[in-house]
């Protein structure tokens, strides 16, 4: 995230000495998610990063694809995932391509006896049910309903629940993820026409050193691969860290929604993007306000992206039955619009209630096995009168 943190205790000058109260240095290293070309942040350790102690036999995490190739409406009913104690395990992807998976989970318990880190992806996890703590070396960051957690490629982190129940929609991004280019300025700063600012960014606080020697496991993603690797540190041990890469996080609730007299298209939604997709933040908001103004979306085919819709919250002006958690997969290359009867009843309307994220990935995306088990086979005929 473009906004400049510190947490701890740095050197006054980078790359030089700094020492504990032992008179021992402390270990600096440079983390980053595209070498030496963007976001960058400078991290204290209290011991080497590198005290690699054993490592466990990897694993494959990789998607199982049921559906490479398909040109159908399809709907996932998400809830229907069921529920898994352990955090790693819950997490089910659904839709995938080469640059995003898109996983549900409903992880049942905290993260206690092991630490995780996506190697090969940032990845945004929208809690949709639940509340806790992010716990990293960054430090903490609180999170509860409609917050979008950003964790950065190579965070280690934990998650915290406050109770067994939880319902993640969590997007696993081959490239950085980022705010829309169009919403900064050339110095990164968010600029007022951008739905959210700087004030609305959650970044870490209470950073905690763990000043521990002992088998730390972590759990580390690569190339559809869990690699277990025991570590003879605690990773939590940061004295301290400054710079521009850090996890965050960001409430829907604190979207700042585009409204206008006639109907605005999608790009007003736009939270955040990566390489070949958007996500978009569908929120409560006044309708449009043309005297003769149809508030529900118009038929449309989008031809250069697959559109997802995560339902979060609030009634879909566009369609009814829908229910918490579901997914629509509307393909790029046919039309979709709003189901019968509801352009009628949307005029007159002044306000919606919806919540929603939208992704729309501009590569087709592939259906897993876990997708196919809660499909609801006849959303394609859903429009039929
Ligand atoms: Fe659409």
């Amino acid at each position: 995230m473009p906004i400049y943190h510190t947490l701890g205790s740095i050197p006054p000058k980078r790359h030089t000495q700094f020492r504990k109260p032992d008179g021992t240095l402390y270990a600096e290293e440079l983390v980053s998610t595209e070498g030496f070309s963007s976001l960058y942040s400078l991290v204290y350790h209290t011991y080497p990063p590198t005290i690699v102690k054993a490592l466990g036999e990897p694993y494959s995490v990789e998607p199982k694809i049921a559906r490479e190739k398909h040109l159908k409406h399809t709907s996932l009913i998400g809830f229907n995932i069921e529920p898994v104690d352990d955090y790693l395990q819950s997490r089910k992807p659904v839709l995938v391509n080469a640059d995003l998976h898109i996983s549900l989970a409903a992880p049942r318990k905290s993260m206690t006896d092991y630490f995780y880190k996506n190697s090969q992806a940032d990845e945004v996890i929208f809690i949709h049910v639940g509340s806790g703590t992010l716990k990293t070396g960054f430090g903490k960051i609180r999170f509860e309903y409609g917050d979008y957690l950003v964790v950065p490629r190579g965070t280690i982190y934990q998650l915290e629940f406050d109770t067994p129940d939880n319902r993640l929609f969590i997007v696993e991004s081959f490239s950085p993820i980022r705010s829309p280019k169009r919403y900064r300025n050339a110095y990164g700063q968010l600029m007022e026409h951008s739905p959210y600012c700087e004030r609305d960014i959650k970044r870490p606080t209470d950073l905690e050193t763990h000043d521990e020697k002992g088998d730390f496991k972590i759990l580390i993603k690569k190339q559809g691969l869990i690699y277990p690797y025991i570590y003879g540190t605690h990773p939590f041990d940061f004295i301290g860290w400054d710079g521009f890469h850090y996890p965050w996080a960001f409430s829907i609730h604190d979207f700042e929604p585009i409204t206008g007299r006639l109907h605005q298209p999608p790009p007003v939604h736009q939270t955040f993007e990566g390489n070949n997709f958007v996500i978009c933040s569908f929120v409560p908001r006044k309708f449009d306000y043309h005297p003769l103004s149809i508030p529900a979306p118009y038929n449309h085919s989008n031809v250069d992206s697959d559109e997802v819709l995560y339902y979060v919250d609030g009634d879909f002006m566009s369609r009814k039955s829908v229910v918490k958690g579901q997914i629509t997969l509307h393909p790029g290359g046919i039309p979709h619009g709003p189901a019968p009867g509801s352009v009628e009843k949307s005029i007159g309307k002044e306000f919606t209630d919806e919540l929603a994220v939208m992704i729309d990935p501009f590569r087709p995306l592939m259906l897993t096995e876990d997708a196919v088990r809660i499909e609801d086979e006849n959303y394609y005929k859903s429009w039929v009168i």
